[in-house]
């Protein structure tokens, strides 16, 4: 039989001469099909080149589906209409709001979105550059100096995301021969950077300091850096790390400690300066200090806080940051607002404190299970499993109640969970309304 190759294109049909002219073109001219088609040559499964049926995502779609067969309507990506504080707006009706965490109501306040446009109208939407080109904007530095200030460190830098702080920071201090240890409950971007730095990576029990001491005993010796990682507030439980022993061992095992204050700063402490103000340590006694602008300063990015050479050796060489475009001006001047207003407003430190001590005890006193979750303004009540959890979260929303569940693989099959972010807006009948509710609920899911 004739190969391919051989034959003339003169002798094929014009849809089988367009078609032969494109093999050929793709083999730079040359048939190197060896006489296969180039499918034949490739042939592998559907999963691992055609994009929507790659494992994950058929796995996905399914799960999709089975929500729809059980008629369970999606509570994620819900459009919230306007700003979000104790109440929101979606579909045109009102709800109480427990999914956002707006903790000191400062995303909407008129100081702050007066310091957005003055920024907006001084220095445009994008400072359209990296910072340390041509992007830098006299806001960045008075963020920067007024988060240390703040923390009661040397310095700070901001990113442009909290998310990717984490990532870009660990993943840059780290190497292949360090040891990142960090609580097993930690955030994505902590594991992310873990994975980044290609550092050994070793999760210890959730808050468990003596779990952490036996790890360093046995593990120290045998790498060069090591950072702990933990969390000052932890998102999906609330509950905190005892900082005191974190420190003391941090200093036995010459270590990195890191505490990233996402949920804490603007939280935890008499004038919310997050949990070193709340144990009352040295804060110099902890080397990075990380936070996110997105929740009590009401703003979008991250932060590192820490001494003076460390913050320049990251302004000058952090991958996120250096190849990055620099904070736009609004989310920079919203930051900084929010952080002076929350200097001089103290009123809404105490509000929040009374809001998530109201429902604590009101929940608690009901007898719902909100797990380890104390003096924080995350609160979480479990239900049980995932089609139960969602039950939950649907009853809720027809009560015009809007709290975002936190399903399996988030936590355990039977941990699924309701997570109350409270927030110094909140009204105490809202609260009673809702745990009413609740408890309805749990009689009738
Ligand atoms: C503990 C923690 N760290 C980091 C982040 C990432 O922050 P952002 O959402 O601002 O990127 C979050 C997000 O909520 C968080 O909960």
């Amino acid at each position: 039989m004739q190969k391919r190759s051989e034959e003339k294109l003169s002798e094929l049909s014009m849809p089988a001469k367009k078609d032969r002219l494109k093999q050929l073109l793709r083999g730079k001219g040359k048939d190197i099909s060896g006489g296969k088609s180039k499918t034949d040559e490739y042939s592998l499964p559907e999963n691992l080149w055609r994009i929507d049926a790659i494992d994950s995502i058929s796995e996905f779609q399914d799960k999709l589906k089975l929500m729809k067969d059980q008629n369970i309507s999606d509570p994620f990506f819900r459009v919230n209409e306007g700003i979000i504080n104790d109440r929101t707006v979606i579909d045109g009706k009102e709800f109480i709001s427990y999914s956002s965490y707006n903790y000191v109501g400062l995303s909407g306040d008129p100081i702050v979105t007066e310091a957005v446009k003055k920024a907006t109208d001084k220095y445009g939407t994008s400072v359209s550059a990296s910072r340390m080109v041509t992007g830098e904007k006299p806001i960045h530095a008075e963020l920067e100096k007024e988060i240390a200030e703040f923390i009661g460190v040397d310095d700070s830098i901001v990113f442009v995301g909290g998310h990717s702080t984490n990532v870009t920071t660990i993943g840059h201090l780290l190497g292949p021969n360090d040891l990142i240890l960090h609580d097993s409950l930690a955030h994505d971007s902590i594991v992310q950077g873990a994975l980044l730095s290609h550092a050994r990576r070793i999760p210890f029990p959730h808050n468990d300091y003596e779990a952490l001491e036996n790890i360093l005993k046995e593990q120290r010796m045998k790498y060069k850096k090591t950072l702990i990682a933990i969390e000052g507030v932890y998102s999906v439980d609330g509950d905190i790390p005892y900082l005191p022993k974190f420190i003391d061992i941090k200093k036995k095992y010459k270590t990195f400690l890191m505490i990233d204050e996402a949920h804490s700063i603007g939280v935890l402490g008499k004038t919310g300066r997050g949990i070193g103000e709340h144990f009352n340590i040295n804060p110099k006694d902890v080397e990075i200090w990380m936070g996110t602008l997105s929740k009590s300063f009401a703003s979008c990015g991250g932060y590192i806080a820490g001494s003076e050479l460390f913050i320049k050796y990251l302004k000058y060489t952090a991958p996120g940051f250096m190849f990055s475009v620099g904070m736009s001006p609004a989310n920079t001047a919203a930051a900084l607002a929010a952080l002076r207003t929350l200097k001089t407003d103290t009123n809404r430190m105490d509000k929040l404190r009374k809001n998530f001590k109201y429902f604590r005890n009101k929940a608690k006193t009901l007898g719902f299970n909100i797990g380890e979750s104390n003096q924080t303004a995350v609160i979480p009540v479990i239900v049980g499993n995932s089609l139960k959890t969602m039950k939950m979260t649907n009853f809720l929303f027809e009560k015009g109640i809007n709290v975002q569940p936190i399903l399996y693989p988030a936590v355990a099959e039977n941990a699924g969970r309701l997570r109350f972010f409270i927030t110094s807006e909140h009204k105490e009948n809202q609260m009673e309304y809702t745990l009413m509710q609740l408890q309805e609920g749990f009689k009738s899911i």
